[in-house]
Order: C-alpha cells, then structure tokens, then sequence
C-alpha cells in the first residue's frame, strides 16, 4: 500500500463547485443527519465530488470541508484514508484497482498488476498514453472468496486470469466497458463453489421443514401471510440454479432416516430431551418430537414427472442464432437452467416474451419450478430487455438485471 497524496500543484484546479443538481443532492443529504452531527455526511459529499470531477481535488475537499464545517484536515485525513477516493487525476474511461491483500496474492493478483503495468503504465496511479486508463493496488475490496479481483469504478470483476483482465481493459478502452459483465468472469454463481457444493447439496435441507418447502414451493409464507414481493424476497436464484442442486448427494439419506434426524430425536435420547434443566419432563415435549411414522418427506425431495416434450404446449424452439440473448439476466435463469432452455431451443428474450399461459406452464413443469416462472415474472423481464435491453428493464423495474 503506498502513501496516498494530493495530486501536484500543477493538476489541482483553482476552485471547486457542486453543480446546481448536485449541490441541491448535498444538501438533502446533509439534512438527514440529525442537528449536530451533518459532518456525517463527509464520505457521501467526497464521494459524489468524485463523480462530478472524476477525482477529488484539493478544492473540492475544501469545498466540502467549508459545506460541513469541519477543518480542512479532518476531511483530507478522510480523502486520503479511503482508497475509493482518487486524489489524483485518474483514467476517465477506467481506473483499475487491483486488490493485492493476501486472498488474492496467493491467487494471482500480481500477474494483473503485471497486466496493467503492460498495458496501461509501468507505475500505478499514472495514467496510460491516451490519458483514459490508470491502476492502482489496493487493500482487501471483500470479494476475496473470487480472487483475484479488481475494482473498476464501483464494479468488480472477480476470478480473474490475465488474459481476462486484458480483455476488459481492451473494452474499457474502447468504450464498451458498461457491456462487460461484473462479477465472476466464469461460470461461478455469485460466491458459490466453483466446482458446485460439497455440502447442503440437498435442498431440502438448506430449507430445513417440510412447511419452509411448501412456503416457498407455494411462494408464500409458512405463517399463511402474503408473499413477499419480488424486492423484498431474498433472492434465491443462486441457490435454486446453482447446478450443484442437481447433482444427487453423494449420501442419499432415506425419507425415514432424515425424518428420524431432523424431526424426532433418537429413542434413546428422546427421553433426555423431554426433559428440561431440573429434570422435569417438557410441558411442550410431545411438540419436540413427533414420530417418525408421521413424518411426511417434502414433496420437494419427491421426483415430479416432466411434461412431455411432444406436448402440444410446449413452447416452440428456433435453430441457435448467432447471437443468443444472454437468457441469464432474468432473474431466476442461471447458466444451468439456461442450458436447459437451450435445449429446448429458447435463446431469445422475444421468445420468452410471447410464451402464453399455457407454455409458461409447461416450461415450469418442465424445470420442476413450482410456479416461479410466474412469480419471477420472466415474461414481463424478457418482454423488458426484448424493448429496450438493460436501459428498459432499468426503467420498468427500478434496478439493473442480475
Ligand atoms: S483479498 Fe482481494 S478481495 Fe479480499
């Protein structure tokens, strides 16, 4: 990590300004902080500084200093602590901040340093030829679990090779750096293990009950209440189409035996159990445990039957184009289940588009999804980026896809 100084002299500007939209942003912002305490609202001010200018001059933290009263050094002790502050000019088409923490050391991050000292400039925080590209090393950006990382502006590409990182900084160059994908640049759902779960690969089990199964197979809560929207709900996709799931557990537990585990404690111990610290038995006991017999296993571990693909519903496919739509960025398809729509010959979102009642029901039958097409509503997403791409679904929905 090295020491972090205000740019030269010569780069600072005279003088500093928010603009009109931006200075009535500040001061909502500054309003929210309860009397007394509005210098809280130094990082958020710095930060859209930033976005203005592209880095934050000396003026700009004087600038916020005098808004929030505080002394010029409180804020630059702030500017210069957080390395998501650019104090220096930086590349305005991308700057690059490779994490160097030990995650990603150990995992390669020094062969991305080498990447930009080739492509951009020998030395961090210099800008390249062209003055748009500019790297930096930093600390640990939390995404450790995919090193190696780098941050660009606030996106993160994660399990990095080289001649990956090459490749983005060849878009960024050329303008095309919002089309890259963020995230894992392989097949990794999100954190999940690269090489698919070797634990909790049932999940039934990650659901814990039947009722937590049928609540969410019903898209409703166990308590009878309504179900969550799609905002608010956790979002599950990682876990429904990580391709893991469908790989069978190496143990198969029986019906019986998981019952006998998770429901009912054993016989020799239920006896313990129903008694509480004094050695009372429960007034609750027979509660605890019910007997296995009674024990009914999720219908989620239950195999359910495809509907035919000769049936008269089943959407119709096309030949591959030659450039499918990424089916993944409606939410609810991984890469898993987009090989599966693949396979039925779906590649495009105006396909998706136009299923009718009837095919959507046939494709969730087909993916064993229980009513989620419709409560993830693919139509309305794939009918979204058909129109008008990530933009239009941005607009309808309120947040990016994926
Ligand atoms: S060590 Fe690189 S993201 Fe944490």
């Amino acid at each position: 990590m090295s020491v972090r100084r205000l740019a030269e002299q010569a780069f600072q500007p005279a003088s500093f300004a928010f603009t009109e939209a931006n200075l009535e942003w500040a001061k909502h912002t500054i309003n929210k902080y309860p009397e007394g305490r509005q210098q809280s609202a130094v990082i958020p001010l710095l930060m859209r500084a930033q976005e203005q200018d592209g880095w934050v001059t000396k003026a700009a933290i004087e600038y916020v200093a005098d808004m929030l009263d505080m002394a010029y050094i409180r804020v630059l002790e702030v500017a210069t602590f957080y390395t998501q502050f650019q104090i220096v000019p930086v590349g305005k088409k991308a700057h690059i901040q490779v994490c160097g923490t030990t995650p990603c050391m150990l995992r390669g991050s020094e062969d991305l340093m080498n990447v930009c000292r080739s492509k951009i400039h020998p030395e961090p925080m210099h800008l390249n030829d062209a003055g748009t590209l500019s790297w930096e090393e930093v600390e640990c950006q939390g995404a450790c679990v995919n090193a190696p990382m780098v941050m660009v502006f606030k996106d993160t590409y994660e399990d990095l090779t080289p001649e990956r990182l090459a490749e983005i900084i060849d878009e960024f160059e050329a303008g095309r750096g919002d089309q890259v994908k963020t995230g894992p640049q392989t097949d990794r759902v999100f954190s999940a293990p690269a090489t698919g779960f070797t634990s909790l690969t049932d999940e039934t089990v990650v659901l814990k009950t039947t009722r937590d199964a049928e609540a969410r197979a019903n898209g409703a809560s166990a308590a009878g209440v309504e179900a969550p929207s799609e905002a608010a709900r956790p979002r599950t996709d990682a876990i429904e189409t990580n391709p893991a799931f469908a790989t069978p557990s190496p143990v198969k537990v029986s019906p019986s035996t998981e019952a006998a585990a998770s429901v009912a404690a054993p016989a020799e111990n239920k006896a313990e159990a129903d008694k509480s610290v004094d050695g009372e038995p429960r007034a609750h006991a027979d509660k605890v445990a019910e007997p296995a017999s009674a024990y009914k296993a999720p219908e989620l571990s239950q195999e359910t039957a495809k509907p035919s693909l000769d049936d008269e519903n089943r959407p119709a496919g096309i030949e591959r184009p030659a450039e499918a739509d990424d089916l993944k960025l409606i939410s609810g398809i991984g890469p898993k289940i987009e090989g599966i729509l693949h396979e039925l010959g779906i590649f495009t979102f105006a396909q998706i588009a136009a299923w009718t009642e009837a095919e959507r029901r046939w494709v969730d039958g087909y993916l064993n999804f229980k009513g989620r097409i419709d409560r993830d509503d693919w139509v309305k997403q794939a009918s979204a980026l058909a129109t008008g791409g990530e933009a239009e679904y941005i607009r309808v929905f309120g947040k990016k896809p994926r």
